[in-house]
């Protein structure tokens, strides 16, 4: 392999045949790419674009840079994947729902990133709990269990983990090629036999704007089926939180009541759950009105609840969590409401300042390695064109100290508009298929 020539053919707007970018993928996991060829690789791709046969070609390779998961289970393999936004803990109540339908979800997810909470921090809120198994442990939990959310170990598209280091720091992330290449060859790799994306797009979410999110689910599904995995993408609206509370534990206990048969605790997460279940059952072969009915069934018989709490169990944390959930999860010490200052309407809510709110409250990194303080956060955080009056709480501050809470409630204050009602789209916008 000359890395070279692959980089000069990006450069030209060709198409580099497989077999080439098979070997920069392997050279990228193996270090024979340097950073400096990596970058230069990253850099062409952000300015040219790959052709469709490209991207599809590019995410083979890095899925096929390190081990790919084959199953031999009693039903279908099917995940889900979110592009990120702010109180979206879906995953944590979807992989179990699925799983007590009957279908396995061996789900690699990741950590915190910029202002959008990461499933793995919210998980390890539960005391003992370790997302970071190996693959014959995650084979072992998915097998008995059904559901296992767990991080990727360096054998899962190693390629990937190389490359978007370097994307990190040569101003390269922002590439709707690479992005899905990335993506997608982490949850290929997971051996699935169909994948249900929610690309979200609006001020929590990384696409602030419908079209880019279209343009990003069109390239995941194109490619993931290009690839050879069958997949639907959702366009959903991430104007506003999507459970009233956001940060690790406090969107945990959200899930736990849901799980525990109050779906009145976040409605429209348990909306977005259900269309996402239901994409991923249909994906399976599950005529809609049947997932539908199966998926609800699964939150009110506390089906769902007893596979989160054996996954719980298996991943190192307290046996009961179907019971004694509460006396589980961590507590801030200092509570403080942020009021209204006037009466009107939730007229907008700026997603990402909620989101680096709590980050700075210590429930998300400021830098790499930074630990996280799973009990800090923000709850009551109310919806999109509410009617407030004055005093009236806009959300709960859940912080480690004073100091901590007053400057949250500051910043909370700030991103909620209050004034005239606004238009409140739909939360599920599109279907890709
Ligand atoms: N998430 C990923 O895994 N990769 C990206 O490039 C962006 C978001």
């Amino acid at each position: 392999m000359d890395a070279r020539a692959i980089i000069a053919q990006v450069r030209k707007g060709q198409t580099p045949p497989q077999a080439d970018l098979s070997a920069f993928a392997q050279g990228l996991a193996t270090g024979a790419v340097s950073d400096a060829q990596a970058g230069a690789f990253a850099m062409a791709v952000c300015l040219n674009g790959l052709s469709d046969a490209g991207r599809v070609g590019l995410t083979a390779a890095m899925r096929d840079s390190g081990d790919v998961l084959a199953w031999d289970l009693a039903g279908p393999v099917v995940d889900k994947h979110s592009t990120g936004g702010v109180g979206d803990c879906v995953s944590l109540i979807l992989a179990p729902m699925l799983a007590a339908c009957g279908v396995f979800v061996p789900m690699i997810s990741g950590r915190g990133l910029g202002h959008t909470g990461g499933t793995l921090d919210k998980l390890e809120a539960v005391p003992g709990v370790s997302t970071d198994v190996s693959e014959a442990r995650l084979r072992a939990i998915v097998a008995e269990v059904g559901c296992a959310i767990v991080s990727a170990t360096g054998r899962i598209a190693p390629a990937d983990k190389r490359l978007y280091a370097v994307r990190d720091v040569t101003a390269t992330v922002d590439s709707v090629d690479l992005i899905t290449a990335s993506i997608l060859s982490k949850k290929l790799a997971a051996g699935l036999g169909a994948l249900v994306l929610d690309v979200k797009f609006g001020s929590g979410a990384f696409m602030k704007t419908e079209a880019e999110a279209r343009a990003l689910a069109q390239a995941l599904v194109q490619t993931a089926r290009g690839a050879g995995c069958p997949t639907v993408a959702v366009l959903s609206d991430m104007n506003q939180p999507l459970a009233p509370s956001l940060g690790n534990a406090t969107e945990l206990a959200t899930c736990m009541e849901i799980l525990s048969g109050a779906p009145e605790a976040a409605p429209r997460l348990v909306t977005l759950a259900l269309a996402l279940g239901c994409e991923a059952l249909g994906l399976a072969g599950w005529p809609e009105d049947k997932a539908r009915a199966a998926l609800e069934r699964t939150l009110a018989d506390g089906t769902a609840l007893n596979r989160f709490a054996r996954m719980i169990a298996a991943l190192g944390g307290p046996p009961d969590m179907d019971q004694d959930w509460r006396t589980h999860l961590p507590k801030a010490p200092v509570t403080l409401a942020v009021k209204a200052s006037a009466a009107g309407h939730v007229a907008a809510i700026d997603g990402e300042a909620l989101g680096l709110a709590v980050v700075a409250l210590g429930g998300g990194r400021q830098k790499e390695g930074d630990r996280i303080d799973p009990a800090v956060g923000l709850t009551d955080v109310r919806n999109l064109g509410e009617r407030v009056a004055a005093g009236d709480v806009l959300a709960v501050v859940n912080a480690r100290n004073d100091d901590a809470a007053q400057a949250a409630c500051d910043a909370v204050k700030a991103a909620i508009t209050i004034g005239a009602a606004p238009h409140v789209g739909p939360l599920i916008l599109d279907r890709i298929t």
